[in-house]
């Protein structure tokens, strides 16, 4: 698998600002990764490339990133955006953070409002990118999230790391904790309760060697794509198992897959390992609103297993429509192009059976990914058990986090 997109953002992120040279291996390929290491170079990190997969970043340490000479391009990536708005807001310099046009579309509230809590000045297009942040002295918080983000936590502590005295965060819901494990594997002191996350400001991190694990959310694509395609079996190696990453395992369990788990190793408190998906059974499944968090990612190609007949109903999800596309409607005008029931609902979906192919199996066709991977791949695992050839427009956007997707998959299916 490409490297983990989530724990590659943190990792440069905390690197920059630790003391001396960290050597990140591993380190996610697709485009958003690449933005947040140029925005860092925007900011005065010096990185180098060394092989496919290995930079060396060279930290500046705590309160000593430089003035951009120019706006910093976020491009697709809301990691991108939301985590370094939360990192410059302790800086005494003004920042502008762009996006492109899915990017500037996605709510940015959720970080503005806290980081001005906490002192920063920050302009927006009525809660939209650009953002400028005129940083300042900033003062520690205590901060209740509305809505269950990573990303949202991530940009207040990293902030916290910047302010006097301690910053709190308190999330409605648990998700992925990678900025949690990645400050300890720096050194840095953080305390976690559940649901509850605090920092205290002005710490030393300090220079790391660290290998980022396999994507399980890349590798969803293949465990969904082996549970629903008769009489197939794939082994994904070296992927990371961090438990707020793994819920799609009990889901495939539940739809009838035999699914294995083998952790192999633990480093900077990241578990990785294999997983075994094998075709036996399909049945039909329901995603309750508590577990939406902790599949987040994985819900589309998880609809995608209507494909192959089951139900597929997916409620509690409103926040799907704020992602790199509103995906519950491409997802729903997709899997209809592809031949497919689906029907939208405020915050889910539900996919149920084809119109137009076989009893069980969708004709094929035409979807359009609207610029978002993750649709892309949905739709490509959807397209597997279709009787006619799909077309899908707007592939090359797999590039954002799974460069190679296609290469994969015809190695998949020959
Ligand atoms: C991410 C958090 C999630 C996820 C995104 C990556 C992260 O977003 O959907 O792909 O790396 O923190 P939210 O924080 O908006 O839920």
């Amino acid at each position: 698998m490409p490297g983990d997109k989530s724990i590659s953002h943190r990792y440069a992120l905390l690197a920059a600002l630790a003391e001396g040279p960290s050597k990140l291996t591993g380190f996610a390929p697709g485009a958003d990764c690449q933005s947040t290491l140029a925005c860092l170079t925007g900011v005065g990190v010096e990185i180098a490339d060394e092989t496919p997969g290995t930079i060396t970043l060279l930290g500046r340490g705590l309160r000593r990133l430089r003035s951009p000479t120019a706006p910093l391009d976020a491009g697709n990536s809301g990691t991108t955006m939301r985590l370094m708005a939360g990192m410059l807001a302790g800086y005494p310099f003004s920042t502008t953070i762009v996006g492109d046009g899915s990017l500037s579309r996605r709510p940015m509230r959720r970080v503005i409002a806290p980081l001005q809590e906490m002192g920063a000045s920050i302009e927006a297009k009525d809660g939209h990118a650009p953002l400028t942040i005129r940083g300042t002295r900033l003062h520690g918080i205590s901060h209740v999230s509305e809505t269950p983000s990573a990303q949202v936590k991530s940009a207040v502590l990293l902030a916290g790391l910047h302010a006097e005295g301690v910053t709190r965060v308190t999330e409605p819901a648990v998700t992925r904790d990678h900025t949690e494990r990645a400050l300890a594997a720096f050194g840095g002191c953080v305390e976690v309760e559940p649901r509850v996350v605090s920092v205290i400001g002005g710490q030393t991190l300090n220079a790391q060697s660290l290998a980022v694990p396999g994507d399980f959310s890349s590798a969803a694509f293949w465990l969904v794509a082996a549970a629903m395609v008769p009489g197939s079996r794939i082994e994904v190696d070296n992927v990371g198992l961090n438990p707020t990453r793994t819920a799609l395992l009990d889901v495939l369990r539940r739809f009838g897959a035999r699914v294995t788990v083998s952790v192999t190793g633990d480093e900077a408190g990241e578990p990785r390992g294999t997983v075994r998906v094998e075709f036996e059974a399909t049945s039909s499944i329901d995603i309750a609103p508590s577990e939406v968090p902790g599949l987040i990612d994985e819900l589309p190609v998880i609809a995608a297993l209507g494909a192959c007949g089951a139900e597929v109903t997916i409620r509690g999800a409103a926040e799907l429509r704020v992602k790199e596309s509103d995906r519950i409607a491409t997802l729903v005008a997709g899997f209809r192009a592809l031949g497919l029931n689906a029907d939208e609902l405020p915050d889910g979906l539900i996919v149920s059976g084809s119109r137009g192919g076989s009893e069980r199996r969708p004709r094929g066709g035409e979807p359009d990914a609207a610029g978002d991977h993750r649709m892309a791949m949905a739709f490509a695992v959807a397209g597997l058990v279709a009787e006619g050839p799909s077309t899908i427009t707007g592939a090359d956007s797999v590039g954002i986090s799974y460069p190679g997707f296609f290469e994969t998959l015809n190695r998949l299916v020959s």
